[in-house]
């Protein structure tokens, strides 16, 4: 069913350039692992396994954060994988990781933004991007950017977080005291921004079930495994804040507004 569009929340990139140079993005690695999305490496199983992966492919991970899954592709495929990502410090940690397992043969990273990709037309076979684009305002612009820098017949695969029913626009705000995702798009939406801009849909998931099971293991492991070392470490306010920040995502998953998807692509030309 559509929703009705809220407000875009003005978030900007120094707000996603603070997160993850901070604390905060040490939290979502403690939380997630250094792959920093729902499910982690099983995700990227899931995500990779009906994409034509191999040791010839290029891939373009918009949003690669610590390189987690980049290394993960290159190990199990042997393919190139380019990690974009806007956040300096995310650049800095996933090469000294890609370093340490002796992969930058394969792995090369580019500090950058996704509404504005620093590569040419016709580079990649595969754009792939793991639970980030929620952080970007221009949807539109961003499968733009990716449809120009496909090669022809390339495939965009990405998982992002959704709304998946209505919320007020105080919901949302609430929602975002502990995130900077300036709008969430649907399932229908994406699939509506990805037609409009020259794609052809081959999978579309719903996986909003699994999100909410996922939501309630990142609180369960926050209240008891990494209390502790969160409150030692970053004190008492940034506990609250996580505490508080992912019990209203808990409570706007199990009420069916919140969700999360998984869509793969081809580009038609
Ligand atoms: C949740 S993490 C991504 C996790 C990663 N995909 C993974 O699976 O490990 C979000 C990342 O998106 C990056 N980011 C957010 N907005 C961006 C933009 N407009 N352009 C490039 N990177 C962006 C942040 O710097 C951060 O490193």
């Amino acid at each position: 069913m559509p929703q009705p569009q809220l407000k875009k929340l003005d978030f900007t990139i120094a707000d996603v350039n603070d997160i993850y140079s901070g604390p905060v993005g040490v939290l979502w690695e403690m939380l997630m692992g250094e792959q920093i999305h729902v499910g982690g490496e099983q995700e990227t199983r899931a995500l990779a396994k009906n994409l034509p992966i191999t040791k010839n492919t290029h891939i373009l991970d918009i949003c690669s954060a610590l390189g987690g899954p980049a290394r993960m592709l290159v190990q199990h495929y042997g393919c190139k994988v380019t990690g974009l990502d806007a956040t300096q410090h995310m650049i800095d940690e996933a090469l000294k990781r890609t370093t340490q397992t002796c992969l930058t043969n394969n792995i090369s990273y580019k500090l950058g933004n996704a509404l504005d990709i620093p590569f040419k037309s016709h580079t990649f076979d595969i754009v792939w991007g793991q639970d980030a684009w929620c952080y970007i305002t221009d949807k539109d612009r961003l499968i733009t950017e990716v449809y120009r820098v496909l090669k022809p017949h390339g495939l965009i695969a990405f998982t992002d977080w959704l709304q998946v029913g209505p919320m007020s626009e105080q919901e949302w705000s609430d929602l975002n005291s502990f995130m900077a995702f300036p709008y969430m798009e649907t399932l229908n939406g994406c699939e509506t921004i990805l037609k409009k801009t020259g794609f052809t849909i081959q999978q579309k998931e719903d996986l909003s079930k699994d999100f909410t099971q996922h939501c309630h293991q990142y609180q369960t492991i926050l209240r008891t495994k990494l209390k502790d070392q969160i409150l030692k470490n970053y004190g008492e306010e940034l506990f609250q804040a996580a505490d508080q920040g992912l019990n209203l995502w808990v409570q706007a998953a199990d009420q069916g507004k919140v969700g999360r998807g998984r869509i793969i692509a081809k580009k038609t030309l």
